[in-house]
């Protein structure tokens, strides 16, 4: 077994050097796995097993190419991604990221009646981006908010009164966006100037799915202008940067990818790469190889 323990994200180099003879890999979704690392690891390999639920960082196609078994984490992660996205919910239409930069710098002057009001969630539409799991369980607890589900997917879902719409309709007339698709060449910059031009003024995006999603320099834009009220990220395009148009901007709550960061649940995801790479290397099929 070769264990890497850096605290960053192993370099390419490192990667390729010591991948070589191996015949599973376990990898987080800073490590890309293309078709030179397959080939740096040789045939032994068998499986690669993702620490994530996305797996955009892997080429599923030049593995099968090689007959190697891809797996990730769903399911352990879905109820701290949906908590966390509500988290982000409430605190972008609450303005608590605001709120709490005015307090650290000592420039709160004392409770006023109009002082950094945001919204109510009660009464309004929550529009969902893609139902998997995880938009599955985030829909799952709108009704505790007092929010209607509207979703934009594939295939209808069976969400108790949930309406599907199409995606401009669902832009249109939502007031919190909420993204939980894959990311896709489908899906990639699926939120730009267009889609932003679509939304009320008065909504908020959310995405704690992937930065590539989002087109981040038209977001800067679209809050700069104040065509939207707001964005709450957990993604961004070219992680660990953030797009620099954002950083000085007040409305937006900017998070560094801690959706499933539980101590409970990256336990969870820990244990369930390593039961799929033991169930391969033992002839078994894996517990949740990706489709
Ligand atoms: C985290 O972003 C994951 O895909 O598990």
């Amino acid at each position: 077994m070769d264990l890497y323990t850096g605290s960053e994200a192993i370099s390419r180099d490192e990667l390729l050097s010591r991948v070589e003879g191996k015949s599973a890999l376990i990898g987080l979704l800073t490590d890309t796995i293309d078709a030179p690392v397959l080939d740096a690891a040789g045939p032994s390999l068998r499986v690669v097993a993702n620490v994530a639920v996305g797996y955009n960082n892997i080429d599923v196609d030049a593995c099968r190419a090689r007959g190697i078994i891809v797996t990730n984490t769903p399911d352990v992660l879905t109820n701290a991604c949906a908590d966390f996205t509500w988290a982000l919910i409430l605190a972008v239409t609450r303005r608590l990221g605001e709120g709490e930069r005015v307090v650290r710098r000592q420039a709160w002057r004392g409770w006023a009646l109009d002082y950094l009001l945001g919204m109510e969630l009660r009464g309004k539409q929550l529009g969902i981006i893609g139902l998997g799991r995880i938009g599955h369980a985030v829909a799952g607890k709108a009704a505790a908010f007092g929010m209607r589900v509207a979703y934009s997917a594939k295939r209808p879902a069976d969400v108790a009164g949930a309406t599907q719409m199409g995606l401009d309709e669902l832009l249109a007339s939502s007031d919190v966006v909420s993204l939980h698709c894959p990311m896709t060449p489908e899906t990639k910059h699926l939120i730009d100037r267009k889609s932003l031009l679509k939304m009320k003024r008065t909504a908020y995006l959310i995405n704690t799915s992937r930065g590539p999603i989002v087109d981040e320099e038209a977001l800067a834009w679209a809050l700069r202008e104040r065509l939207i009220a707001g964005a709450a990220l957990d993604v961004y395009e070219h992680e660990p940067a953030v797009h620099t148009g954002l950083l000085d901007l007040e409305n937006v709550l900017l998070i560094p990818h801690l959706a499933s960061a539980t101590t409970e649940t990256r336990t969870a995801m820990a244990d369930l790469a390593a039961s799929n790479v033991l169930a391969v290397l033992s002839g078994e099929p894996p517990l949740t190889p990706v489709a």
